[in-house]
């Protein structure tokens, strides 16, 4: 039997468990909402459910409640959020989940846990045909871990067959030692799964519901549990507290970066590169060392990035060159060259082969084709039209202690050095501004602007008045044989 006919003639539901309070995180927020490559971990199990194309998506929540459902309807609109009561552990989460089910839903329920990231959707898929191939009421997902703490051990039989899962807590010295892992992921069949859950009790180390007992129950009534044992045990790792946060982290950005070299992205240094899983990145993109890429970065085609650069919602358009940068939500257009030491917020758009340059802060600001800032500027809430150069040390002066003013200036303007535009004001097309101007009213096309005050040079001042620094000796020096 194919898988995809396998898949087709049952139906489906996914529950995914994130009521747990994640104490071993030592935290304020949820576990759950611990983010893992710019996605909150339940984001990740979500689009693993989502992937499945089931017909019903359940989570069953509790702890901070409101803020895990306000994440869970931003990654799964159509999830159900269903509340679990007083009564603690998986057992009784997956209880209310399976009870909130429509009564008319007889399909397998394929059960993952919020705090098990990399679980993937391939893996699953080929689980529940091996479920269903088997004709079983019951699957438990395996793997074996050099160092199996904190797991739930599996327990089978002389003939190899599961028959019971052990908590850390509960486990004797025996069962310690086994190395074989429950990952928290089972496939049932709903009725099968109810009936058995009506007989767990809350006996044990913790005091809670296990859900682990299920298997125990079912295996006891005479049931085969089948088991598929995962060979790589990194796509199962749960996430308890910060280190192991921190070590699946490491790995999912292995995996991210190794996709997108295999992808047509060179990557110089993948370790010192990190990469969130909405980035995108198109063939023959360059990576240097020292990169990070978050949120909905997407870099086309020939861009080199880095080093020591970090983007967050920033689009780079083909061929550009983003150097020791440092840009938020800002667009660099084709064949643009920014950096080294810039700063881009929210707003700023660079112009196809234009240029920022040295110690540059630019905010809500459009540079046109062309345009370059390319010294010591900060541009904040203005327009700079095509091919115009703004000289070394532009101060757009936007804010004048109430609101922020726009500053306009038009095309292939030129600028003197250390220019304060105080907004609002324009400079119209073809312009030119003299050094030090300090740009109050605005400027006709083709004017030079100029705000100088006349310079006075007080002759002889130094020596009269530094009588033997080095200034006033110099001076002399300079000056022997003039007076
Ligand atoms: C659980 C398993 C363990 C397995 C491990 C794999 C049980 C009893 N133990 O242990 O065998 O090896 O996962 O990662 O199931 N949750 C609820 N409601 C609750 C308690 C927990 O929804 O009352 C959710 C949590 O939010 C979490 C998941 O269930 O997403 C697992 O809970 P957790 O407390 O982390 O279980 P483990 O001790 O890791
Ligand atoms: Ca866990």
């Amino acid at each position: 039997m194919g898988l995809n006919e396998g898949m087709s003639a049952h139906s489906l539901a996914v529950v995914v468990l994130a009521a747990g309070q994640g104490t071993r995180m030592k935290s304020t927020r949820a576990k759950v909402l611990h983010e893992l490559s710019g996605v909150p971990l339940i984001g990740h199990v979500l689009a693993t459910a989502q992937a499945l194309e089931p017909d019903h998506v359940a989570v069953v929540v509790r702890h901070q409640r409101d803020d895990v459902a306000a994440v869970i309807a931003e990654h799964a609109p159509a999830a159900v959020i269903i509340d679990q009561d007083e009564v603690p552990g998986t057992g009784r989460a997956l209880e209310v989940a399976l009870a909130a089910l429509p009564a008319s839903f007889t399909g397998d329920v394929v059960v993952i846990s919020g705090d098990v990231p990399l679980l993937d959707s391939d893996t699953l898929r080929a689980v529940i045909a091996h479920h269903r191939e088997q004709d079983a009421i019951a699957t438990v997902i395996t793997t074996v871990l050099e160092d199996p703490t904190g797991y739930g051990r599996i327990i089978r039989d002389d003939a190899g067959l599961v028959q019971r899962v052990v908590e850390q807590s509960d486990a004797g010295e025996e069962e310690t030692a086994i190395t074989e892992v429950n990952a928290g992921a089972y496939v049932f069949a709903r009725d099968a799964a109810t009936k058995a859950l009506a007989k767990v009790d809350t006996h044990n180390a913790q005091g809670e519901k296990y859900l682990t007992d299920v298997i125990e129950q079912l295996a006891r009534a005479g049931n085969a549990v089948q088991a598929v044992r995962v060979e790589d045990s990194w796509l199962l790792k749960g996430i308890n507290d910060r280190a192991q946060l921190g070590d699946v982290q490491a790995r999912l950005n292995r995996m991210i970066v190794r996709g997108w070299q295999l992808a047509g992205v060179t990557v110089v240094d993948p370790a010192s590169c990190f990469i969130d899983v909405g980035v995108e990145l198109a063939d023959d993109v360059t990576i240097l060392q020292g990169v990070q890429l978050h949120g909905a970065t997407s870099i086309a085609s020939g861009a080199t990035i880095g080093p020591d650069t970090t983007l967050r919602d920033t689009v780079v358009g083909p061929g550009a060159q983003v150097l020791r940068t440092h840009a938020e939500g800002a667009e660099i257009k084709a064949g643009a060259t920014v950096g080294p030491f810039s700063f881009l917020r929210p707003g700023t758009s660079v112009g196809q082969e234009g240029k920022v340059g040295a110690f540059v802060e630019i905010k809500n600001s459009t540079l046109h084709r062309g345009a370059k800032v390319p010294h010591l500027s900060y541009i904040g809430d203005a327009e700079i039209g095509e091919g115009t150069n703004i000289g070394a040390g532009a101060i757009t002066a936007n804010y004048d202690g109430r609101s922020k003013h726009r500053t306009t200036i038009g095309a292939h303007v030129k600028t003197g050095s250390h220019t304060v535009f105080v907004a609002p004001v324009e400079v119209g097309d073809g312009a030119y501004g003299a050094a030090g101007a300090v740009i109050r009213r605005s400027v006709p096309p083709g004017a030079l602007a100029m705000s100088v005050t006349t310079q006075r040079n007080l002759e002889g001042w130094v020596e009269a008045n530094r009588q033997g620094t080095p200034s006033a000796d110099a001076a002399a020096a300079a000056t022997k044989g003039t007076k």
